[in-house]
């Protein structure tokens, strides 16, 4: 039997897409707005349905033996038990600093003043503030970031930015690129031991997948 710990929404329908070009036998599950475990008709796979930032956690007590999630979210967690071996090249969007007035943050980065920045993300806003040598007091936010500029609660984000259409319908403007992201594949060590075989199929059918969208080849070429 194997977990997959999945977050709900895009993600999951571009994991199932990519689970479906593979070797993998294919799955069907019912609706899936409510369960939080899906069975399958395989009895060798199982779903569970988490939020983003709990995957590696299910993952790394070994609750799952599968996840998938952000380098968003690996990035800011301080120890990351678990093998990362693939970028799914899905999920694709960028971790950038946002702000109402593009002039009036740069003159606050140029001066002493200390910019307040609202974020879901404080570790690695830190760390991009500390390489640029800029002092920052962070405001830690669990979602509608957007909102804070607007209320002045804060300076400025640090917030994902996908189509860019939330920044633009709350007046804020994207200023600096701290990094790109994407969608990463995780394992439990002990399950990578134990169940050898099958989730190395696993691994290498959904890196062939991945390859192919990233280089454009198809497995036949
Ligand atoms: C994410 C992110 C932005 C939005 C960006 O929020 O935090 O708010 O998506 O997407 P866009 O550039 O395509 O508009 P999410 O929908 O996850 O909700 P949240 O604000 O509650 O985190």
């Amino acid at each position: 039997m194997i977990t997959f710990a999945l977050p709900k929404g895009r993600i999951f329908k571009e994991v199932s897409t990519l689970l479906r070009q593979t070797d993998f036998p294919e799955f069907k599950y019912e609706d899936i707005s409510r369960n939080l475990v899906i069975e399958t008709d395989n009895p060798g796979v199982r779903l569970l349905i988490v939020r983003s930032q709990d995957v590696p956690t299910y993952v790394h007590y070994g609750a799952a033996d599968i996840g998938v999630v952000g380098s968003d979210v690996l990035d800011e967690l301080d120890s990351k038990d678990v093998y990362q071996p693939l970028d799914l090249g899905i999920g694709l969007c960028r971790l950038s600093v946002a702000v109402r007035d593009i002039d009036v943050y740069m003159s606050m980065l140029e001066s002493d003043v200390t910019i307040t920045i609202a974020t879901k993300y404080p570790q690695q806003t830190l760390e991009y503030f500390c390489r640029k040598g800029k002092n920052v007091n962070l405001v830690k936010l669990y979602g509608s970031i957007e909102l804070a500029p607007l209320v002045e609660l804060s300076h400025a984000v640090v917030d994902l930015v996908s189509t860019g259409n939330t920044l633009k319908a709350n007046g804020l403007v994207e200023v600096e690129l701290i990094k790109n992201i994407s969608s990463r594949l995780i394992i439990n060590k002990a399950s990578l031991k134990l169940k050898d075989n099958l989730i190395t199929e696993i691994l290498e059918g959904l890196r062939l997948v991945a390859d192919e969208k990233t280089t454009g080849k198809t497995i036949n070429d």
